[in-house]
């Protein structure tokens, strides 16, 4: 009930089968009626600067973390009261994956079954499994795009992550095109995106819808609750201020206008 209908359910896909139901199950029974599946992270990456900054999961209370929430009273007062951060998903898998994988390196146990690089069959076996809209996130390329439609996808996600998992990664929007091309699924984009012109620019390439991620966390860490409706007006100001410079009256005139300048 508290999902409504529109609860989208993002996955990194579980290497284990068991763990794959078991994932599926709980996301039904919680509501979810769309799933978004993550093929774009096969591995981890080396994140030099969350190493540098210190950033693990869970949380570790080192000297250093300590001397920053001191600096953070409000913050503090809150995770204080609601407790550490924690990935209850996934916390639940812990255990079988550790007895289950006890010859791998001790950090790597649980992102080892819980994720892997999946193929078009993969995609298959998801299709199978679930009945509401699916959704590919994470995709670059037109090979990858193409069969997508013909397994029963609902919309392909163009994306590489912000860019914060392999840094020699195309950017997403010179592979929107090519994208766009190889498939008449619908298509989201993101990775980029920083304001309304940004948005028009990959409406006009061939996306039908526009997602952001790093610019929602900005707008909370700058101004708190209130940040994430006040990016949105600023959003909705800059998209029509830059379509009345271009002459566009409906988002939908965007790619006719692209080819006439
Ligand atoms: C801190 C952070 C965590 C993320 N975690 C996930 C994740 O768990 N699953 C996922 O599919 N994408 C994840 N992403 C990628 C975003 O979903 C999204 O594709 C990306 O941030 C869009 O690019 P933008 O930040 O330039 O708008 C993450 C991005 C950031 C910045």
């Amino acid at each position: 009930p508290y999902l409504g209908d529109m609860g989208w359910f993002q996955m990194y896909p579980p290497r284990d089968e068991a763990i794959r139901n078991d994932m599926i199950q709980r996301v039904k029974n919680a509501g979810f009626t769309t799933l978004v599946v993550t093929i774009d992270v096969p591995a981890q990456s080396r994140r030099e600067r969350q190493i540098r900054g210190g950033l693990v999961q869970p949380p570790r209370l080192t000297p250093r973390i300590l001397a920053q929430v001191a600096g953070c009273p409000e913050w503090a007062l809150r995770t204080a009261l609601n407790g550490k951060p924690r990935m209850k998903m996934i916390e639940t898998y812990g255990k079988a994956v550790m007895e289950s994988v006890a010859s791998l390196p001790s950090n790597n146990h649980v992102g080892y079954l819980l994720r892997t690089a999946p193929d078009h069959s993969y995609v298959k076996l998801l299709r199978d499994a679930w009945d509401g809209p699916l959704i590919v996130k994470g995709v670059m390329c037109p090979d990858d795009a193409a069969p997508l439609e013909g397994l029963g996808v609902d919309a392909v996600w163009v994306s590489n992550h912000a860019g914060r998992q392999f840094a020699g990664s195309p950017a997403a929007i010179d592979m929107l095109p090519a994208v766009k091309a190889a498939t008449n699924l619908p298509l989201i984009f993101d990775s980029g995106i920083e304001g309304g012109l940004d948005m028009l620019r990959a409406l006009a390439l061939g996306a039908d819808f526009v997602m952001m991620g790093r610019a929602w966390h900005y707008a909370l860490g700058a101004i708190g609750a209130k940040g994430p409706a006040h990016l949105y007006d600023m959003l909705v100001d800059d998209l029509n201020s830059n379509m009345i410079q271009i002459a566009a009256t409906h988002l939908s005139d965007l790619p006719d206008l692209l080819h006439k300048y």
